[in-house]
């Protein structure tokens, strides 16, 4: 079965996999790259949230709460959610827990960086996701420095969605030896072009990826989409 990626621009996507809707990390509103806006996603049946950052959380509660979707994430986020934003369906996990869905088994794991509400509140660990979908397996990296257990987690995945953003998370050099690591068959970038501190030539990155690694790189535009 096919799944779609949309890059909704900055860390947030759209996984359309089977007969369903997925978002990772909503960020639209507020966001001066956003490929649409939060009012016209239809139909999400599962919203995935990497960590507490404002540009990760911004739209899950609006969306969720019209779409009826469940919110996935950590515990503390997953709670957050249930008891600030009256959202009803919220499953809250650990770090290396996996839980079934109906799209696919969704894995939550270990990212380097830091989680905060935008209050400033404690929002657990920040993670990032290995999802096994029909016919695909697929990491998203969320927000994060390079560390050696990707390799453990993620090794051979079909497709690596890395930040290269650098500043908040890795940036382009960090994302080639991620690539060594893991050995994916084929990498998104992700987090960068956003605001100026983050802007990255995503073609240099590409030219980098493909002369140093043997995954294929794909470069998407805000709004664009790579099927697996
Ligand atoms: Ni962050
Ligand atoms: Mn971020």
């Amino acid at each position: 079965m096919a799944t779609k990626l949309t890059w909704l621009s900055h860390g947030s996507w759209l996984i359309e996999t089977g007969k369903h809707r997925v978002l990772l990390d909503p960020f639209l509103t507020d966001n001066p790259t956003a490929s649409t806006s939060a009012e016209a996603l239809a139909d999400i049946s599962v919203i995935l949230v990497s960590h507490g950052h404002f540009d990760h959380i911004q739209d899950v509660a609006s969306i969720a709460n019209r779409c009826g979707a469940t919110v996935v994430a950590n515990f503390e986020v997953a709670q957050w959610f249930a008891s600030q934003h009256q959202v009803a369906e919220t499953i809250g996990m650990n770090l290396g827990g996996t839980t079934e869905l109906p799209f696919g088994r969704v894995k939550l794991v270990h990212a380097v960086h830091s989680s905060s509400f935008p209050d400033g509140s404690y929002a657990g660990t920040a993670g990032g996701f290995v999802l096994e979908l029909e016919g695909s397996r697929v990491y998203f990296a969320c927000d994060t420095a390079l560390f050696g257990d990707m390799r453990l987690f993620a090794h051979g995945v079909d497709l690596a969605v890395l930040p290269i953003g650098d500043l908040f998370t890795m940036g382009p050099e960090e994302s080639l030896a991620a690539i060594e690591l893991i050995e994916p068959k084929r990498v998104l970038p992700a987090h960068y072009g956003t605001w100026p501190p983050i802007d990255q030539d995503g073609q240099a990155w590409a030219e980098a990826v493909r002369q140093r690694t043997a995954a294929e790189p794909h470069v998407l535009q805000p709004g664009e989409s790579l099927t697996l």
